[in-house]
């Protein structure tokens, strides 16, 4: 298997690294579009095979999409991460042009690849990837939920003292402040979330949730990399090991949840076709009225991109 990463900066070496530890795909191909830099990368990744014993082969490219050529999936996480007092929609427009060129390059080399984006704002950059590729839908989608839910699970875990892999979650919506964790859906081992927990401590660890992105943010005066690098390679794997894991995912809907023609994240099987399945939550009126409202957020920011022309 071959996996690409285009941006080797923090969240796309990140990736590249969990991807060669995991013996994800036996070629990874890391590419920038700064001289050297993705070479650099991918040499430091490779000098550590022989100390935490993996045999992914990592090689980087500046931009020299040759390279890159048939890979079974890409990962695109190249422009720019948020700075303090920056919302992730502040990136639109640089990061759209970024994001069309790269899957323009993509698509030209690896026609059959399944796309992952992580560039931000995320779900508007995943339409902006699907405009330009020209594929199937079930093949361009975002990563933003398996790094939410991680966040929501993490907090549950330390708030509860127990081992976050025991905590399962559903979250939905778009990748911003209007994302929707469902308690609903939220359980410890099979227990019910709200039967260990008040109230009021989960709605606050919900908050949390909803602006765990930007409490990185503030933190290291960038945007975080070590848990959006190992959720993007996480949908890598269930992608190139045939896993059918169920992720919430950034899909385009098509009269799932009664929407049509926007990107959202919604609960998938991801496996070796990429979305196999859109599974649809029998949500109550409020989680209806909370999707909805996310959905608007997330609408409004696809406009924005389509009123700017760049997918022309
Ligand atoms: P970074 O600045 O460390 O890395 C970005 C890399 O993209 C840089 O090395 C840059 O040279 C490269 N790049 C820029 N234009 C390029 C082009 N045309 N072709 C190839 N490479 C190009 O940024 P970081 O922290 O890695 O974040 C990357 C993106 O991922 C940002 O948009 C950030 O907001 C987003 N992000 C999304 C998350 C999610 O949950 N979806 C989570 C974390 C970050
Ligand atoms: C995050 O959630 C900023 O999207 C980035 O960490």
């Amino acid at each position: 298997m071959k996996v690409t990463v285009v941006g080797a900066g923090n969240v796309g070496a990140t990736c590249a690294d969990v991807l060669a530890q995991r013996e994800i795909a036996n070629e990874i191909v890391l590419l920038d579009i700064k001289e050297g830099f993705a070479e650099g990368k991918a040499l430091d990744i490779w000098q550590k095979a022989p100390i935490n014993l993996y045999d992914s082969r990592t090689i980087g490219s500046t931009n020299d999409y040759s390279k890159t050529a048939n890979s079974d999936v890409v990962v695109i996480t190249s422009g720019l991460p948020r700075k303090p007092g920056m919302s992730r929609d502040d990136l639109i427009a640089t990061n759209a042009g970024i994001v069309k060129t790269v899957t323009e390059n993509i698509i030209q080399h690896s026609p059959n690849a399944i796309i992952v984006i992580v560039s931000n704002p995320l779900d508007v950059m995943t339409y902006c990837a699907y405009l330009n590729a020209k594929v199937d839908s079930s093949k361009v989608f975002g990563m933003a939920g398996v790094l939410d839910t991680a966040r929501y699970r993490a907090f549950l875990a330390e708030e509860l003292n127990v081992s976050p892999k025991d905590i399962q979650a559903v979250l939905m919506g778009g990748h911003g402040d209007t994302m929707v964790p469902l308690p609903r859906y939220t359980t410890v081992a099979g227990i019910p979330v709200t039967e260990l927990i008040s109230t009021e401590k989960l709605d606050e660890i919900i908050e949390r949730t909803k602006f765990g992105g930007g409490e990185i943010v503030k933190l290291l005066g960038t945007s975080a990399w070590y848990a959006p690098g190992a959720a993007a390679a996480q949908m890598v794997e269930a992608i190139v090991r045939d896993q059918k894991r169920i992720f919430p995912v950034c899909a385009w809907l098509n009269g799932e949840y009664g929407m049509k023609d926007i990107y959202l994240g919604v609960p998938v099987v991801l496996g070796k076709n990429g979305i196999e399945k859109i599974i649809e939550l029998q949500l109550n009126t409020e989680e209806k009225a909370l999707l909805e409202e996310s959905a608007k957020a997330v609408k409004s920011v696809m406009d924005v991109l389509d009123n700017m022309n760049v997918n022309a």
